[in-house]
């Protein structure tokens, strides 16, 4: 049976007594001893935790709202929601404020209320920027770094969307320094609870440093609802879903930085191919997957005769340990020579892959490197390599096909399986696929 206890504790020494007391026992300060409320573990009245069938629970209905552009309601899983919290996330002088702006400048012309809040630039700054970007003037600014004055105006203003610029400049307190680790968790945990209370979209823009060290911004992304991060590839800017709890992470959207702000990239393979030498040993165009969406990306690879007694492996844009796995692969089940070889593999233009089916694109990459025998042009190649030398299916097998024969490669060399729309060469194994690609293992 359980009883409602009231607990009292010395406001003084933080002594706990199960009476009023006129003294405290323990530090004997008179007068301090008042009631207080059950400290967690300690017994209470009733339990106040009730559970509800998931039957009897009402839809949430995530309203989407387009933000105004495609490649951004991409990233989001169809556009901003309504009292959600998102964090962009991306190097200084990547373009976040001018995208915020633009974005700010679409919800103003679609009638609905933009604030954005400058902690970083005066407002003289945000309009000589704005005026480059002919944004609408009907979007707001709100000078300020309290992040409880920014929470008030939430709940008290409501407005559609709330661009916080830059999360690091806010503080809770009088006196903290803005950018601590405290300052920028506590007032982001503020200002998200404003905007699910108020149904206002909240952007918090956060700094990440070159070497990914993302203090800030790593503590946020446990309370945000989206993370996005803003890149650099190829000369172009790249927004990637990290994570969304209201669709799925890992999609992108490509950007060209011009004179009047971000533009979205119509044919992003188009755009990562550009510049890819023809006829050239070592390299290879993968149809790889980001997210979704099927995007062609050229992966590099070199050899040469290591003077180190342990030659070196450096591998740039994918994950190192299956680019090893892909090397092991390749000198015991194809006797490929890679002993005292410095081994070099790289996405083009600092792209970032992290599609297993970019496996071949390394395994053919290196043998085109090592043999010195370039690929056919108009070739493009996927799938996941196993251990027994054996080519693995991944997912969408038919759009990655589709997207490299739009792109201008028809010859596409994959896995087998893929259903009815097998529009590609298919492969058992490692050894098969090279026999596609040269003629010979
Ligand atoms: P900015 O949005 O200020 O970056 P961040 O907020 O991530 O620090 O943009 C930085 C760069 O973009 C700056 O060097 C100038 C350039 N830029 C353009 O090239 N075109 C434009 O229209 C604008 C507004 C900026
Ligand atoms: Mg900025």
């Amino acid at each position: 049976m359980s009883r409602l206890t009231t607990v009292y504790a010395c406001g003084d020494c933080g002594a706990r007594s199960s009476g009023p007391l006129g003294r405290c026992p323990r530090c004997g300060a008179w007068g301090t001893v008042e009631p207080v409320l059950p400290g967690p573990g300690e017994r209470r009245a009733a339990p106040t935790a009730t559970a509800v069938r998931l039957g009897d629970v009402s839809d949430l209905g995530v309203a989407r709202l387009p933000s105004g552009l495609d490649e951004v309601d991409r990233v989001l899983g169809g556009g901003w929601v309504a009292g959600a919290a998102v964090l962009i996330a991306g190097e200084p002088g990547i373009g976040k404020s001018t995208l915020l702006l633009q974005l700010a400048d679409a919800s103003a012309r679609a009638g609905r209320r933009a604030v954005v809040v400058c902690g970083e630039e005066s407002p003289g700054q945000v309009k000589l920027r704005a005026g480059r970007l002919f944004v609408s003037g009907a979007v707001e600014l709100l000078r300020s770094t309290d992040a409880h004055a920014i929470a008030d105006f939430l709940a008290t203003e409501a407005p559609a969307l709330v661009i916080v610029d830059s999360i690091q400049t806010l503080t809770t307190e009088d006196g903290a320094a803005p950018g601590s680790l405290t300052q920028v968790r506590d007032a982001t945990a503020l200002l998200a609870q404003a905007a699910k209370a108020s149904g206002s979209t909240l952007v918090l823009i956060g700094h990440v440093t070159k070497q990914g060290a993302i203090a800030g911004p790593k503590v946020v992304e446990h309370i945000v609802d989206a993370t996005l991060a803003l890149e650099s590839a190829a000369g172009f800017r790249v927004l990637r879903g990290i994570k969304n709890r209201f669709g799925a992470a890992g999609e992108v959207g490509v950007f060209e930085m011009t004179d009047g702000g971000l533009r979205p990239v119509a044919n992003p393979s188009d755009a990562f191919l550009a510049e890819r030498p023809s006829g050239v040993p070592g390299s290879v165009v993968v149809a790889a997957l980001e997210g979704q969406r099927p995007l062609l990306v050229e992966v590099q690879a070199l050899a040469s005769a290591s003077p180190y007694s342990a030659p070196r492996r450096v591998v740039q844009g994918l994950d190192p340990r299956r680019v090893d796995l892909v090397l092991a692969v390749l000198e015991r089940r194809l006797d490929l020579p890679l002993t005292g070889l410095d081994v070099f593999v790289n996405v083009a233009g600092g792209l970032r892959l992290t599609d297993p089916g970019a496996d071949l694109a390394v395994a053919a990459a290196v043998a085109s490197a090592v043999t010195n025998r370039p690929l056919p042009e108009g070739t493009a190649v996927f799938g996941e390599v196993g251990l027994a030398g054996e080519l693995r299916s991944v997912a969408q097998g038919a759009r990655r096909a589709g997207e490299a024969v739009r792109a201008g490669h028809p010859q596409v060399v994959g896995p087998r399986g893929g259903g009815d729309a097998v529009t590609w060469s298919a492969s058992r194994d490692l050894a098969g696929a090279f026999v596609t690609l040269w003629g010979r293992p």
